[in-house]
């Protein structure tokens, strides 16, 4: 018998990994988890509650978490607020060696912990020993890094205060640490709720906090379901909520934090596209496949659950796979040779079984292999679903289950359309042994993340996180340090009437009234074009007399500027070179314009000449400023583990609203257009309501300095209102606001239909001529990151 007969002939024997110690941990506590709140194991406040966890592979018990309370997140809440002074306050080296400690404990104990993992959510020991662990301890050394150097990489920034945490089942132990870490880097308390199926290893984690010396306080971990999350949500004391979940929790925790101040980030669901042109590695992508959707049984956030694939080698790459796939091992997770272990409960396991027979009463061909599949458990096999169109539940929905759709393309464009028809943008993976190609349509999927010729891969110093409704927020890197700090003194306090200057209507004589009509119109697609409604508003001089009239925009002039920014989408993919030109340009003709300009703003806003002149000086002064950050504020190039770069290229997120304040109503308005532009969105402007003047007068100097037509889009009317009809447009991708703090709510809550990104300043207001008016904070809302990967070598 040859080698290779007798490798045909073998078959695995049973390589089950131990777990007795595992059970004796969980029986020491087999009266019930209790919650760890300022360093101490309490039960809840008001009476014991609990929920049993079940390991989902044969359905036996081990062990029951409490359900935390109200009284319970406050104390928590109250626990990381008292502990945040002294921890934000220690030098970075202090916080570094903390973090540092936890790295190595969780190295020491990860077979302890993979087990755990493996116990209460049903993944293959495979995985949760050299993929969740590993990525674990290597997340809390990266971000001790980061707290190592906080005071030499981020001078301008400090911590936010008590966070709250919200993560889901699928990555117990690697979700939390992707919270955790960056958060208490940067000198933030937290107070954490793992999913209610998979609590365990997060309690586990707490122990090693006390086991590091961390001070009380520091980390709290709270357990429940969905109660316990909306009680930390809707905590006022919280300054940050991060969370990762369904789209639809998602959209609950952005409505429910709307007005609060609150800094928010979203991590929600995909469906990654797996793109595979003809000229790839077929065997190389079958490998890949299995990893993206067969890893973690398919519920994985960027699993690449549509297949893409190019016609010609379409046949040869379903039949590759099918060849594949019946050869997969399907069972125990502990057992070391599972390709696939189980669904984490019976509740998921449901609703992929749903969604597979809606998909196959649509008329989908629903393949599965004739593999051996366990008698009893959570099990779910791994199945290819084909005869499907855009349309179909099976591609539209997130399935989260080990199911792979497959559809073909014939051209790039087809293909990167086809992928980009979703409303998520999560991730991506595309195959070619062409780099251009790659490279090219990694240029234009619209996902946080592109791995090229591989998939699902994960670094502490690569961000990630998604487009569109995928929510918004970077988690690892630099970009994810950012979402646990804000500038110093970014705010003067409560604005007043410095942002809602009173009308004048009322104070205008009838004489002024009578003025002659000389009304600006919008500006929208290049062109001055007449208001919709044909209704005007009077503007008036600081001392009531007739300036002018605008148009009162209404919703169709809004949704025209919106449709005229989406047409004319050239601007996005400009260099930067040509944009960094067009805004000196813009300053150019800006500054013919010194004498009026100042006259306008001491005639419409009261100041003095000086004043006037600082602000319109400061106004050229920043156009030079993002001309200048046009082609330098670029993204970076990460060497992570494996031979690997990933390129973290800055893009812009799209088509932005606008909305201006009325304080410093020149500057304001350049200082929140220009740096927007200068990243490549396309914007639609509603210029302050009582002071409008500017922007209009504006449409000559954008006529005359080459500015394409749809990139700069303005329509003046009443503030909130067309804010309002901004925040609801599916396509209108990102809102600044600076108005009112309840407009600021409005905007907030009335965004989180489409998940759409926000920046508010919750009435508050900015000294426009400071450094707080500009530079890489405007840069970096006005930019999404998307890491592509790029492997290397054999
Ligand atoms: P989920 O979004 O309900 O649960 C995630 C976390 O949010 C859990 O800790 C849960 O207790 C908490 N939560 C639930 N309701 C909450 C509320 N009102 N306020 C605060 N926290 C709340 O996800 P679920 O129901 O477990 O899974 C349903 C579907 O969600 C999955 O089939 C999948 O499509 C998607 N999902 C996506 C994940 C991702 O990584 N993007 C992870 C988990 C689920």
């Amino acid at each position: 018998m040859s080698i290779a007969e007798i490798y045909e002939t073998m078959s695995y024997g049973p390589a089950p990994e131990q777990s007795d110690y595992v059970h004796e941990w969980l029986g020491a506590h087999k009266d019930g988890f209790k919650l760890f709140i300022d360093g101490k194991w309490v039960s809840p406040i008001e009476g014991e509650n609990f929920i049993e966890s079940h390991n989902p592979a044969d359905g036996s018990y081990l062990g029951k978490v409490s359900v935390a309370g109200k009284a319970d997140v406050d104390a928590a809440v109250n626990a990381a607020a008292k502990a945040f002074p002294k921890w934000s306050g220690l030098l970075g080296h202090e916080r570094a060696k903390f973090m540092y400690t936890l790295a190595r404990l969780i190295q020491k104990t990860g077979r302890f912990i993979s087990v755990l993992e493996t116990l209460d959510n049903g993944k293959p020991i495979r995985e949760s020993r050299d993929i969740d662990v590993p990525l674990v301890a290597r997340h809390f050394y990266h971000h001790a890094g980061w707290a190592q150097l906080m005071d030499q990489e981020f001078p301008e920034q400090e911590a936010l205060g008590v966070v709250g945490q919200v993560i889901p089942w699928n990555f117990p132990l690697l979700m939390m640490a992707w919270k955790i870490a960056p958060a208490i880097a940067a000198g933030n308390c937290v107070v954490l709720k793992p999913a209610e199926y998979t609590s365990l290893t997060a309690l586990y984690f707490a122990e090693l906090c006390a086991e590091a010396g961390l001070p009380a306080g520091v980390v709290n971990i709270v357990t429940g379901a969905g109660e316990t999350g909306s009680h930390i949500v809707n905590h006022p004391d919280v300054a940050k909520i991060a969370f990762t979940g369904s789209t639809g929790v998602g959209r609950y925790i952005r409505e429910a934090t709307a007005g609060s101040d609150k800094k928010l980030t979203l991590e929600l669901g995909g469906k990654s596209p797996f793109i595979v042109f003809e000229d790839a590695d077929l065997d190389g992508a079958v490998e890949g496949l299995v990893d993206a959707i067969w890893f973690n049984q398919g519920q994985v956030c960027c699993a690449g659950s549509r297949l893409l694939v190019e016609e010609g080698v379409a046949e040869r790459l379903v039949e590759k796979l099918k060849i594949r796939l019946n050869k997969f091992r399907i069972g125990d997770p502990l057992d070391k040779t599972m390709d696939m272990g189980a669904i984490v409960d019976p509740i998921q396991l449901e609703r992929i079984t749903d969604l597979v027979n809606k998909g196959a009463a649509e008329g989908a061909e629903i393949w599965q292999p004739e593999i051996d599949m366990p008698e009893n458990g959570c099990f779910y096999p791994p199945t290819l679903i084909t005869n499907v169109s855009p349309a179909s539940i099976v591609v539209r929905e997130e399935i989260f289950g080990p199911v792979l759709t497959v559809m073909t393309f014939r051209t790039l464009k087809e293909a990167v359309d086809l992928a980009n028809n979703t409303q998520f943008g999560l991730a991506s993976s595309v195959w070619s042994e062409n780099i251009n190609r790659a490279l090219e349509a990694s240029s234009m999927i619209k996902a946080g993340v592109v791995w090229v010729n591989t998939t699902n891969q994960f670094d502490a110093a690569c961000g990630f996180g998604g487009y569109r409704e995928s929510g918004f927020g970077r988690e690892g890197g630099k970009e994810g340090m950012y979402e646990y700090m804000k500038p110093k003194g970014e705010w003067l306090g409560e604005a007043g009437n410095l942002i809602d200057a009173p009308t004048l209507i009322e104070a205008a004589n009838d004489d002024a009234r009578k003025g002659i009509d000389q009304t600006a119109k919008n500006y929208v697609g290049g062109k001055q074009a007449r208001p919709d409604g044909g209704n005007t508003l009077t503007v008036f001089t600081h001392d009531g007399k007739l300036a002018g009239r605008v148009g009162e925009g209404n919703r169709k002039d809004i949704r025209n500027a919106v449709e005229s920014a989406f047409k004319n989408d050239g601007w996005s993919s400009a260099t930067a070179h040509n944009r960094a030109q067009v805004l000196y340009y813009i300053a150019e003709n800006l500054s013919y314009r010194e004498n009026e300009m100042i006259e306008r703003l001491v005639d419409l806003t009261g100041v003095s000449k000086k004043a006037a002149k600082s602000e319109f000086d400061m106004a050229v002064s920043r156009l030079f400023s993002y001309g200048a950050w046009a082609d330098k504020f670029d993204g970076a190039v990460h060497t992570p583990p494996l031979k690997n770069v990933a390129l973290a290229v800055h893009e812009p997120i799209g088509i932005m609203g606008i909305i201006c304040p009325d304080v410093m109503p020149l500057l304001s308005f350049i200082s929140l257009l220009a740096p927007a532009i200068a990243m490549g969105n396309r914007a639609i402007v509603i210029p302050s309501e009582r002071f409008p003047l500017f922007a209009t007068d504006f449409y000559q100097i954008l006529e005359t300095s080459d500015v394409p037509a749809g990139v700069v889009n303005i329509v003046t009317g009443n503030r909130d209102e067309l804010a309002s009809t901004l925040a609801k447009h599916d396509q209108v991708e990102a809102i600044w606001y600076h108005g009112s703090k309840d407009g600021s709510a409005m905007i907030e809550k009335e965004s989180a239909a489409n998940l759409k990104r926000t920046w508010v300043n919750n009435g508050k207001a900015r000294d426009w001529l400071s450094a707080h008016g500009e530079g890489r904070r405007f840069l970096r809302e006005a930019t999404q990151v998307k890491n592509i990967w790029l492997p290397y070598g054999d």
